[in-house]
């Protein structure tokens, strides 16, 4: 496996690959789920690259950037181990070079959910995916479904930017109770660990409904907004029942499916779960 930081070994390397290439974009401090993805890179593509960088413009003035997990050995110990090819850790200033001025920037998509209560996240996801997939040239790139919004965003600009790339997306990996696994769940103390399980208790009870009828997005909302609300530790900041396409917000859950998500606090830590319910993707 090699390791490479700057734009000219990166690109060296890439030359070098035969076949087809897959690549994991990540911000490091790795888990089951990055390595889920990377799984799935090894049995789709011939080489298979993984990016490690916190990207710091994701990120907003009141978020945890300089707080963000971090432990670059450990991670690269584990994709030695699940027999990545390259590993890219480029600096900021590789990234961001002095005088930077270009945005990559997705209208409607970005608009809700997340992207309403993060101002300004998306673009910073837009602009540096865009980056690494330029840089890295990839064949496929693999997403997780538990950034259910950035699936559909990156989805958008792929598109509309006429990336010849393939988006690949995988389920959620979860603990054993539950808890959609997450770098930010090292925050969490044993009491809010043990609480956050109501983020998927609460979807499960709602798929339930689902399963058995109930097709008002209000009421499949108000089954989580109940659950969170009750747990003392919780706090939710929102729960949607939106289209999985588009993500406008649905009266009735129709044939299209449905993305049922949620932000929620458990103590300062900010988490977020969904379920896709129906539909046929
Ligand atoms: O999902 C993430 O870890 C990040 O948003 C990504 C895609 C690596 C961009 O920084």
């Amino acid at each position: 496996m090699q390791t490479v930081t700057t734009l000219p070994e990166l690109w060296a390397n890439r030359k070098a690959f035969s076949g087809t290439v897959g690549l994991v974009p990540t911000m490091g401090f790795l888990h089951a789920g990055h390595l889920s993805l990377v799984r799935q890179a090894k049995a789709e593509c011939d080489h298979v690259v993984v990016s490690i960088f916190v990207n710091p413009t994701q990120f907003g003035p009141s978020e945890d950037l300089d707080a963000y997990p971090r432990d670059l050995p450990h991670d690269l110990a584990l994709l030695e181990e699940a027999g990545v090819d390259l590993v890219w850790t480029p600096t900021p200033e590789v990234m961001y070079p002095q005088g930077f001025q270009t945005w990559v920037e997705v209208e409607e998509v970005t608009r809700p959910l997340e992207g309403g209560m993060r101002p300004g996240h998306f673009r910073g996801v837009t602009t540096i995916v865009a980056k690494l997939f330029t840089g890295v040239q990839p064949d496929k790139a693999f997403f997780g479904q538990k950034d259910a919004q950035q699936v559909v965003v990156i989805k958008q600009m792929t598109r509309d930017l006429n990336f010849p790339i393939k988006i690949v997306v995988c389920p959620i990996r979860r603990e054993p109770d539950g808890l959609a696994m997450s770098s930010r769940n090292t925050y969490l103390d044993p009491a809010q660990r043990e609480a956050a399980t109501v983020l998927s208790r609460s979807l499960i009870a709602a798929r339930t409904a689902f399963e058995s009828g109930e097709r008002d997005a209000d009421k499949l909302c108000a089954i989580v907004a109940e659950m969170i609300t009750a747990e003392p530790l919780a706090e939710l900041q929102y729960v949607s029942c939106a289209h999985p396409q588009t993500l406008t917000e649905l009266e009735t859950v129709d044939e299209d499916g449905a993305l049922l998500s949620m932000a929620v606090y458990v103590g300062k830590t900010r988490l977020i779960d969904n379920f896709l319910l129906g539909g046929t993707e």
